[in-house]
């Protein structure tokens, strides 16, 4: 089968000729019609998650398209049903791809486009927003990278579970704008967010930081805590190196700093993920909560959409047409 992926290190996005995969115990063969990109893909091709196969790696968390065969043990599921899935062994970028039945969504009314660019974003959403940082009905949050896949689904998701002030910040101010169409309160540009939150807070702070980005950003985001504050780390896009962290100043000061992690979660806690997924799923369905896909390109640009995502340029999400 044709799959795009790479071989190298930062290497180019490259067509590659596959044996087609078989569905296992409990999963799907879904032929892929479109596939969603996420930043994980650009720290894939980066090396974030080891050296490619001598073959080649090929990227992709989520994508959607029609149920082709199933694995042994799968009920629900008939082939050509148009479904959406997470995928946690990657390979989206491809003509075919293995899923998880339990992290496979009837796509129902949902344009194939959106749904390809939907499983991932909002199962880290939701679970950043309800698992790690425990939302609770009027809590204020802030969310970096707001403009982006997941800030985008984020902010309406945190307003549709009853949050109340939600605060954005962006790294250009070209995307103000674009991040305020999705319900933020307020956005603002990163740089010196610290003071600004504080004054948007009358001084209180936030209840719930959501932070993708690191470095200072994550540092500062301790500074804007409110009491009992929480700090979910999600992500890496600066590429800063980690932040070393003392406990004690953590409880003298009511702060709790944690993490989500949907990889983690796939693996330890599978119900939870199918969880978050339908749950966010049937806001979507509900129109409660969109997907704003802003760039669909066809599958040998892949590196085109991997570029744009890796320079920070990209608003919302971008999806691969097969
Ligand atoms: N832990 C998990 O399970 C999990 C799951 C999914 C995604 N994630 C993480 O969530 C974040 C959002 O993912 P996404 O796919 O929706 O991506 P995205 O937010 O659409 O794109 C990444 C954004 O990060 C910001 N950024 C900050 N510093 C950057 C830098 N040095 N280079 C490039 N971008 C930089 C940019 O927004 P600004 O212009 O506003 O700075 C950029 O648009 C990513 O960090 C991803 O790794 C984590």
């Amino acid at each position: 089968m044709r799959a795009f992926g790479f071989k190298e290190i930062n290497g180019d996005i490259v067509e590659l000729d596959l044996p087609c995969p078989e569905p296992g115990e409990g999963e799907v063969l879904i032929r892929v019609s479109h596939a969603g990109v996420n930043f994980a893909e650009v720290q894939h091709r980066r090396g974030d998650f080891g050296a490619p196969e001598p073959t080649g790696d090929v990227p992709g968390l989520e994508a959607a398209g029609a149920v082709a065969a199933v694995g042994p043990g799968v009920r629900g599921f008939g082939i050509g049903d148009q479904v959406t899935a997470y995928l946690p062994a990657f390979g989206g970028y491809a003509e075919y791809v293995v899923a998880p039945a339990a992290f496979t969504y009837p796509v129902g009314d949902l344009d194939p486009v959106v749904a390809a660019g939907a499983p991932t974003v909002l199962t880290t959403a939701y679970g950043l927003l309800v698992g790690a940082g425990r939302l609770a009905a009027g809590d204020t949050v802030l969310i970096h990278a707001a403009a982006g896949g997941v800030g985008t689904a984020a902010v309406q998701l945190a307003k549709a579970l009853g949050a109340g002030q939600v605060i954005g910040t962006v790294g250009s101010a070209d995307k103000v704008a674009y991040a305020k169409e999705f319900g933020y309160d307020e956005v603002v540009v990163r740089d010196g967010f610290a003071e600004q939150v504080r004054e948007l807070t009358g001084g209180r702070g936030v209840d719930l930081v959501l932070d993708s980005v690191g470095g200072s950003t994550r540092a500062d985001s301790l500074g804007v805590l409110a009491v009992f504050g929480r700090l979910a780390a999600f992500g890496d896009a600066g590429n800063h190196p980690d932040l070393t962290l003392a406990v004690r100043p953590l409880w003298k000061s009511n702060q709790l700093v944690g993490g989500f992690n949907i990889g983690d979660l796939a693996r330890r806690a599978p119900e939870l993920v199918t969880r978050f997924a339908r749950a966010a799923l049937d806001l979507v369905a509900a129109k409660q909560v969109r997907i704003d896909v802003t760039e669909v390109l066809p599958l040998p640009d892949a590196g085109v959409a991997l570029d744009g995502l890796a320079a920070g340029t990209s608003r919302g999400k971008l999806v691969l047409r097969a």
